[in-house]
């Protein structure tokens, strides 16, 4: 049976992730140094915890978490992550979701007709900007700079639209320690950026994978917080993963924000998934409930912190003077721009055969919307030594 003659529409223009066949094509090659993937370090999974946990729930609670649970999420876990956030939340502002991947599909597919406008930063999250290509939305970039989006340019983009009479959707960004480019918001961006949406009734979707891993610096609130504290004005979506602090393989995330709007995204869930696993939605309530999260934090960023120090160290004492790259105080990546008459697609393929490889700027933009003088740098995965060699190596080849 040929099935490629019964694809949908969408399945048949569908990307698959560039960055898999990227860092799938240096694979094999012996010896090669990869700053490419976007992984978070085995190392830092509680391995033992979550063993004697999973056993534990199993054992005692498995009558409960063995069954079908309910779609919005496990409800001692909502109390748990309440109570960890210090939030006053209703528990139909929460919904659990299997990785924040679920939360930004359901979000997408309550709001989102073929053909409306996405607005996006620019670079994005490749992930999220497949997913919503899916939706057929027409997704457009906006750029950022060290302190966020570039609002003067929000503004005009919106105001284009609109005059065009497209129907914006949603802003999806990601505010802290951003993937892929390292920079987080201002405060002063954060208040503006809010300021403007609920102006112009532009709902945000804030993408949180990272605000938990910061090693050095102050935090600061998330645009969900700040909305709640200071504007509640119910525009922010926040979706929180564990993925990079549990572990991906765990698929625990949810979402908080506008209860109507949670209320749909459930009966997404509800169709597609009937309910994220119960089982580890438990495993975490019981590990919030013990007070581990917080420590096993700290471990993490404790961990991670000479990685980054090191890859800064290297990059300023090796890089050419017209490089220039992000100074993260947390997170996973780092963003490196490079002269203009550098195209990082062709450096790609000239670093793997000096073994050595990153992920291209250019795949991190919506199609027709690249710019290739940059590239992303993950410091997680490497050894100290690689994060060394690695990066003198990259340096060599510029010059
Ligand atoms: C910004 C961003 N959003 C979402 C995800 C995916 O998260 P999850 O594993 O929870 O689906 C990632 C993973 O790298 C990410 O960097």
């Amino acid at each position: 049976m040929d099935y490629t003659k019964s694809f949908s529409q969408v399945t048949g223009v569908m990307k698959s992730s560039l960055i898999r066949e990227l860092v799938a094509s240096t694979k094999n090659i012996p010896g090669l140094i990869s700053f490419a993937g976007g992984f978070p370090s085995p190392k830092t999974f509680p391995t033992q915890l979550l063993g004697d946990i999973f056993r534990e729930v199993v054992e005692n609670e498995g009558a409960d978490v063995l069954q079908y649970g309910a779609s919005e999420g496990d409800t001692l876990l909502k109390k748990q992550l309440q109570n960890w956030e210090g939030y006053e939340l209703s528990p139909d502002e929460m919904v659990i979701t299997v990785g924040a991947t679920n939360a930004l599909y359901y979000y997408g597919r309550t709001l989102v007709n073929p053909g409306d406008v996405i607005l996006c930063e620019a670079p994005s999250f490749l992930g999220s900007l497949v997913a919503f290509d899916a939706l057929q939305a027409d997704v457009q970039s906006v750029p950022i700079d060290c302190g966020g989006i570039v609002l003067s340019e929000f503004e005009s983009r919106v105001k284009q639209l609109r005059a065009q009479g497209k129907k914006i959707k949603f802003l999806y960004v990601i505010p802290d320690f951003h993937n892929p480019g390292g920079i987080s918001y201002s405060l002063e961006r954060r208040r503006d950026l809010l300021t403007f949406c609920i102006a112009n009734e532009i709902p945000i979707v804030e993408d949180n994978p990272y605000s938990r891993l910061r090693f050095s610096g102050e935090p600061l609130p998330t645009l969900y917080r700040l909305d709640s504290t200071e504007f509640h004005s119910g525009t922010v979506t926040e979706v929180v993963s564990f993925s990079k602090i549990l572990g991906p393989g765990m698929r625990i995330a949810y979402a908080k924000g506008n209860a109507d709007l949670i209320n749909k995204m459930v009966s997404w869930q509800q169709k597609v998934n009937i309910t994220p696993d119960c089982v580890a939605q438990r495993v975490v309530a019981r590990f919030l409930e013990r007070g581990l999260m917080d420590p096993h934090i700290a471990s993490i960023c404790d961990f991670y912190r000479p990685y980054l120090r090191k890859m800064l160290d290297v990059l300023e004492s090796r890089m050419p003077q017209n490089v220039v790259w992000t100074k993260p105080e947390g997170g996973i990546f780092l963003w490196l721009t490079l002269p203009e008459s550098i195209n990082a697609d062709e450096l790609f393929v000239q670093a793997s055969q000096n073994k050595v490889s990153f992920i291209p700027g250019s795949k991190f933009y919506p199609t027709g919307q690249e710019c290739f003088n940059t590239l992303r740098l993950n410091f997680t995965f490497s050894t100290l030594e690689q994060i060394e060699t690695g990066i003198q190596r990259l340096a060599e080849l510029l010059k």
